[in-house]
């Protein structure tokens, strides 16, 4: 397959390498989806009847992802499950394609792609084709294998990423998913204007680059090791931002519940030990602190990323505010600008990380 790229679209300009680029352009994406998934009176547009109507039908839905786009589906997840009351599951499709675990009586399937050509994702689509239930293609890449072959598809219009390590089209995917979930409930939330705010506050962020690369300078220079810890949605945002750090900067990078700290990988804590902390979701914000507060005590470098309403003196960033749900969005935008700068300090080339593929084609 070939990717059609526009080359004035994919110019670096002024930027060193592109993930900077498509770090920056976030605001501008997700301005891009308010733009054209909802009209100027606040209702949807960008999405078909047919597909509300049979996402309705369905008792579960199943998505499909792999890598960065699997994370994206975690949060995804929050989405139909709150906001569209839709019980869902998350799967890597490198699993699902070849041990099916047994599904419900009327699942509705969501794959989720940059690329739309990764081959373990279409071998499922190919599966649950066989099988004759209805699927759904969120992809960057449109006109992609998986955008044909699904019954849907949807775009993401992230633009072209052309780094490694995906950045916009992570946050894009997850606007994508708010979006379709929100269109299938009544949701209080004005979304369009949510989403609005989300570009503003994420443009924000990216303009602190400083305190970033201060922040991955000291931190995570000379170390081997690293921890993402995080609960609730900030759990499902701490497997990505462990998975861009690792990838690119070679950092063995864990990201996981903070819960689960006690049963197992507390004990590798030692003097300087960099843990950063993901503190956006109230309801569990407290019991986060008290992890911190336990690898702080066996010596770990804490880096608490928190909310404005949760936030502590010391922590070492503090976010602007959106929608609970909608933090992710936020979240997901230090770690991005950790890895990239932890990476440049370890004079790496950070827009192709060793052994790694932009779309993996085989199995
Ligand atoms: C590769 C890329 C990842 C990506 C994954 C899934 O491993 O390096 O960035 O998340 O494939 O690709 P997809 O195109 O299906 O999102």
């Amino acid at each position: 397959f070939h990717l059609d790229i526009d080359p004035a679209q994919t110019d670096k300009g002024a930027y060193p390498y592109y993930m900077l680029k498509e770090i920056d352009e976030q605001a501008v994406v997700a301005r891009t989806l308010a733009g054209h998934y909802f009209n100027d009176e606040g209702e949807i547009v960008g999405i078909g009847c047919a597909i509300g109507d049979t996402i309705k039908q369905a008792d579960r839905l199943y998505i499909i992802a792999a890598g960065t786009s699997y994370h994206a589906g975690l949060v995804g997840k929050r989405y139909f499950e709150n906001w569209a009351n839709i019980p869902t599951e998350v799967h890597i499709a490198s699993e699902f394609a070849y041990d099916q675990p047994l599904l419900s009586e009327h699942p509705f399937f969501i794959f989720l792609s940059q690329s739309g050509e990764t081959a373990d994702s279409r071998e499922v689509l190919d599966n649950i084709k066989r099988q004759g239930f209805p699927t759904l293609t969120i992809a960057n890449v449109m006109n992609s294998t998986l955008t044909r072959e699904a019954d849907f598809a949807l775009p993401v219009l992230a633009g072209p990423e052309i780094a490694v390590a995906s950045t916009k089209a992570y946050t894009a995917q997850i606007i994508v998913q708010a979006i379709l979930a929100y269109s299938l409930g009544e949701v209080e939330l004005d979304l369009k204007q949510e989403l609005a705010k989300v570009a503003v506050e994420i443009q924000a962020i990216t303009d602190e680059k400083a305190t970033f690369q201060a922040i991955a300078e000291s931190a995570l220079k000379d170390q081997h090791s690293a921890f993402y810890i995080g609960r609730g949605l900030d759990a499902a945002v701490a497997l990505e931002a462990a998975l861009k750090l690792k990838e690119i900067s070679y950092i063995q990078t864990e990201g996981f519940a903070a819960g689960e700290l006690k049963h197992g990988t507390i004990s590798l804590i030692e003097e300087g030990t960099p843990v950063f902390a993901l503190l956006t979701q109230a309801k569990t914000a407290g019991l986060l602190r008290g992890e911190v507060a336990q690898v702080a005590a066996r010596g770990a470098n804490t880096i608490t990323i928190s909310s404005k309403s949760l936030a502590r003196p010391d922590d070492a960033y503090v976010l602007p505010e959106v929608d609970e749900l909608l933090m992710p969005l936020l979240a997901v935008i230090p770690a991005q600008l950790i890895a990239y700068y932890a990476t440049l300090a370890r004079g790496l080339d950070v827009d192709r990380p060793r052994n790694l593929a932009k779309s993996v084609t085989v199995q």
